[in-house]
């Protein structure tokens, strides 16, 4: 008999996180859906082929967050995979403090108190359906590989959820528990938060791509798979010119 899959996705109400629970739920995994708007996520539960689970949370409330987390893995049969898809973007040129902290708050400090509360369970829960001991997946961006004004926090702070699961996925070299990192970065996808000026993907075309990754158990993907040329433009040639193309 084969075991029921459960992946929890961390910013799940909507956006990329709400296709992507879509998408994993037809592939057979039950759900476990977490943001704030608990309404939403109810009536995207029930839209689900398989049995759903809603927590309610604010990842900037990092304790309970994180206890929010624990209770929800603690209801599902299993959990094999942790998404942390939550996050938002704001571009505020004035540079208000509060504004540029709940950036920091939400997409670096509730970021690290999920990603760390996945690798806990990972690591201490060894009876999960699927060979390894655990799958964590981070949405970073595109943005991470440039500073952008305006949006320096965000960018900012996606550089950093980038080079955490890089740190996450060293620190597996030599670790006991067998745990898969995948970073992903999308470029432009049409949800509320983006900018999108050009390449820009559906959700569902997004959450395909990031199945894929998932499935391929690949350390890193771009969504879609062209962004990789605006990556590479940044990393590899002068700043100044990059930005004059584009
Ligand atoms: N759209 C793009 O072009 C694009 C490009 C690159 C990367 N990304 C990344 O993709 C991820 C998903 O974004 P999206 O485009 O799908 O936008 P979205 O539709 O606005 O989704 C954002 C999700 O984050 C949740 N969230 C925000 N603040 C939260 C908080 N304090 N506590 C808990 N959950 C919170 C939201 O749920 P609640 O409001 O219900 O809490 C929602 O489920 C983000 O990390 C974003 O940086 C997006």
């Amino acid at each position: 008999m084969t075991e029921t899959r459960g992946a929890i996705i961390v910013g799940a109400s909507s956006g990329i996180g709400e296709a992507l629970a879509r998408k994993l739920a037809d592939e057979g995994y039950e759900i476990g859906l977490a943001a704030r708007r608990t309404e939403r996520m109810r009536r995207i539960g029930s839209e689900l082929p398989t049995k759903s689970y809603v927590a309610t949370m604010d990842v900037t409330d990092t304790d309970d967050a994180r206890e929010g987390f624990f209770e929800l893995a603690g209801a599902m049969p299993s959990v094999d995979l942790v998404v942390v898809s939550a996050g938002v973007a704001d571009a505020n040129y004035d540079l208000e403090w509060e504004r540029e902290r709940r950036t920091v708050d939400v997409n670096v400090r509730g970021f690290v108190a999920i990603a760390t509360a996945a690798m806990e369970y990972f690591e201490e829960t060894p009876d999960h359906a699927s060979e390894r001991d655990g799958h964590l997946v981070g949405i970073s961006s595109v943005a991470a590989h440039f500073g952008n004004g305006g949006t320096q926090a965000y960018n900012a702070s996606k550089a950093f959820v980038s080079t955490y699961l890089e740190g996450l996925r060293e620190r597996q070299t030599g670790s006991d528990a067998d745990v898969t990192i995948t970073t992903i970065e999308p470029g432009f996808v049409d949800t509320d938060l983006s900018y999108g000026s050009f390449w820009e993907c559906s959700p569902e075309t997004a959450a395909a791509g990031i199945a894929r990754a998932i499935r391929k158990e690949r350390d890193h993907a771009y969504v879609t798979r062209r962004w990789r040329l605006i990556a590479w433009a940044f990393d590899l040639l002068p700043d100044r010119l990059v930005r004059r193309v584009l």
